[in-house]
């Protein structure tokens, strides 16, 4: 598998608890590198066009809300099949279903309140990874 890049964002639940560096350190343990790394707080707008395509979702207003309620850390990390290797280190989506080991298992405290988001495929990783960054502020 070739070397890839993926689209991370640490969320307002695991920043209030100060989990980022735990969150940093299951992922470098697992081979990914960061690449690129900052600490924002969304504006509304940010997060609704981030999430436009759940915008149709009963969740979708209570998901912008969460995600604009304090601030998180958007990243890009690199490494062999990160797309899929990310989602791995994340475990399922839903906390009770994620594996031991994982980020979510570990951190995440419901549905919404994940801990963590990365991409569902290259190609939105390229799209996500163009929201919040310019390649000059990417360094592999
Ligand atoms: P994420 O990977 O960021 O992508 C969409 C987010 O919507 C997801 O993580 C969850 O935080 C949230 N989400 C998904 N399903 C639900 C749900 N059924 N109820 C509330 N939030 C959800």
């Amino acid at each position: 598998m070739a070397q890839q890049r993926t689209f991370s964002i640490i969320k307002p639940d695991a920043t209030r608890r100060n989990l980022t560096g735990a969150i940093n350190a299951k992922i470098e343990a697992s081979g990914l590198r960061i690449i690129a790394q900052k600490r924002i707080h969304m504006t509304e707008d940010q997060a609704g066009s981030f999430y436009a395509v759940h915008k149709e979702r009963p969740f979708y207003g209570e998901l912008v809300e969460f995600m604009t309620s304090g601030p998180v850390v958007v990243q890009v990390l690199e490494g062999e099949d990160a797309v899929a290797a990310y989602r791995g280190v994340m475990g399922a989506t839903n906390p009770a279903d994620a594996d031991e080991g994982t980020i979510r298992k570990e951190f995440a405290e419901s549905i919404e309140a994940n801990s963590v988001h990365g991409s569902d495929s290259l190609e939105n990783a390229e799209i996500e990874i163009k929201h919040f960054f310019t390649e000059d502020e990417i360094v592999g």
